[in-house]
């Protein structure tokens, strides 16, 4: 038993992960037996093995937390703003002071570090389902993944056009990045909805299910080995050839929307270029967005419904998708 492990052990109530997770490895440690500094700081890798992979993690690396001077931002974007917010049990929407001094998605936006100085740390900030703030009547319920629902859902819904016309188009127009939970919900796009996702009801824990599998892994990147387990003949994530599929179908719309002067070729984040757009034109420019830009999991969160959403677009757009399914 290496000395982490042994620690683990000696925090004594061992709880497998949610009651149906028996294929889970890892096992979480909520006893809240103080522990002394020396059990948790020591010569092991218990902290340091999670930090060194979380310090290559886009959370880690990213920018983003800079925004989080305003409270607009500050939910999701500063772990900080997140611990505050979850701890008054307001949405993103609802926070009112940004952060003076705003701290990435770190150890503590997630688990509540230095709280009881026992193995009850390591627990979730929150698992609570995510009633979405912006999409009207739409619950995440998907386990420990409600965690990172809390932060991966979108902002905006597709809005009601006046005389056929959609206005208030930006550069940053869409869902907003981060709508994966709506994704595997199958809510939040223009004109489709559903179906919910295969992978919301099969994996575990949903988001922590796929990208932190079964070792805990804190780069939070998926690994071929976890759909594996399900899909044993995959090779890639490109399973069942789903993500070139949908790259192609993205790639059709983003030209038709290119045609019709909505985006330009410069716009590498595929940021619109226009302030209003007839309803079609902008439904189809939402969904484009969605899929393409904001979910980035081309297809897997959802195939079906990404497929939905782009061929709903290409309709839009006057074309019909060249597709077979
Ligand atoms: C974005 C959220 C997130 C961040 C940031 C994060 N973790 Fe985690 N961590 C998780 C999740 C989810 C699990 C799996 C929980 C489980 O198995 O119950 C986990 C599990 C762990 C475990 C295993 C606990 C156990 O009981 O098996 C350790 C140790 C850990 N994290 C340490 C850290 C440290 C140290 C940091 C900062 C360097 C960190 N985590 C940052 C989400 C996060
Ligand atoms: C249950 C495990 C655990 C125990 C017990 C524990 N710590 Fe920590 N400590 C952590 C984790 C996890 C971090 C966060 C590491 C990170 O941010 O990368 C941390 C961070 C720290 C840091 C770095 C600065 C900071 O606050 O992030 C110091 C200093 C520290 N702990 C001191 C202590 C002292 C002193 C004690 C005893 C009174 C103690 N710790 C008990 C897990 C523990
Ligand atoms: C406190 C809010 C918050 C929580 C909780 C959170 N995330 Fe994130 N996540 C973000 C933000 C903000 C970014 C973008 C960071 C940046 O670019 O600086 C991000 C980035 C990511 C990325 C990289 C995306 C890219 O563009 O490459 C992945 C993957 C990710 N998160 C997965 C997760 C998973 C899985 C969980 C739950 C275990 C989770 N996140 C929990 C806010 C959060
Ligand atoms: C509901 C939570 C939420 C709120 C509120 C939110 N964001 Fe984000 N944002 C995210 C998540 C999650 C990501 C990372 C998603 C990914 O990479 O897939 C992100 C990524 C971004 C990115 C791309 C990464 C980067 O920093 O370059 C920008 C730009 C951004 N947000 C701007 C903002 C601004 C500005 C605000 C406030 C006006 C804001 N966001 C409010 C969740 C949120
Ligand atoms: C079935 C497994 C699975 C589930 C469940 C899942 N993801 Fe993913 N996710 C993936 C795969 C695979 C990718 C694409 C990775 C690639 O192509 O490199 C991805 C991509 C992403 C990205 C973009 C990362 C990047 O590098 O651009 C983010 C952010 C993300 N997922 C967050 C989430 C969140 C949040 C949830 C839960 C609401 C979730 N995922 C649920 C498998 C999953
Ligand atoms: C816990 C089980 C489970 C895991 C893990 C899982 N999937 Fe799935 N997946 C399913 C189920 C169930 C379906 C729907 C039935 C089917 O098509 O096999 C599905 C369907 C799919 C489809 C649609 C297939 C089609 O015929 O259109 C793709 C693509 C897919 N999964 C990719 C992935 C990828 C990539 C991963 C790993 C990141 C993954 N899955 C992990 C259970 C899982």
């Amino acid at each position: 038993m290496s000395v982490a492990k042994t620690i683990l052990a000696l925090g004594a109530v061992v709880l497998l992960v949610g009651a149906e997770s028996c294929d889970r490895t890892i096992t979480r440690v909520e006893s809240t037996k103080p522990l002394s500094c020396a059990d948790c700081h020591n010569a092991s890798s218990l902290i340091t093995g999670k930090q060194t992979e979380w310090a290559t993690s886009v959370h880690g690396t990213g920018t983003a937390y800079l925004r989080a001077t305003s409270a607009d931002c500050a939910g999701c974007h500063s772990g900080n703003g997140f611990q505050e917010m979850v701890e008054a049990g307001e949405n993103p929407s609802q926070v009112e002071t940004g952060q003076t001094d705003p701290t990435r998605q770190d150890c503590r936006a997630c688990h509540m570090i230095h709280e009881t100085y026992s193995m009850a740390d390591f627990g979730l900030t929150t698992v609570k389902p995510v009633a979405m703030f912006a999409v009207e009547g739409a619950t995440f319920d998907g386990g420990e993944g409600n965690l990172c629902a809390t932060c991966h859902q979108p902002r905006r819904e597709f809005p009601e056009p006046e005389n056929g016309i959609i206005t208030g188009i930006s550069s940053h127009w869409g869902p907003h990045h981060g709508p994966q939970s709506a994704m595997l919900l199958g809510v939040a796009g223009a004109g489709v909805t559903g179906p919910v996702s295969p992978h919301y009801g099969a994996v575990d824990n949903t988001c922590v299910g796929c990208h932190l599998g079964a070792t805990d892994n804190h780069t939070f990147e998926p690994e071929v080995a976890t759909c594996k387990r399900c899909h044993p003949e995959a090779t890639s994530f490109d399973y069942k050839g789903v993500q070139t599929e949908i790259e192609d179908l993205g790639d059709q719309l983003g030209a038709l929307l290119l045609n019709a002067g909505l985006i330009n070729e410069n716009s590498e984040d595929g940021h619109p270029t226009v302030t209003e757009a007839p309803v079609d034109q902008a439904a189809a420019l939402y969904n484009w967005l969605y899929v393409m830009h904001e979910d980035k999991s081309m297809g897997v969160h959802n195939p079906e419904y990404a497929r939905a959403l782009l061929e709903e677009g290409l309709s839009r757009m006057g074309a019909s998708a060249a597709v077979t399914h």
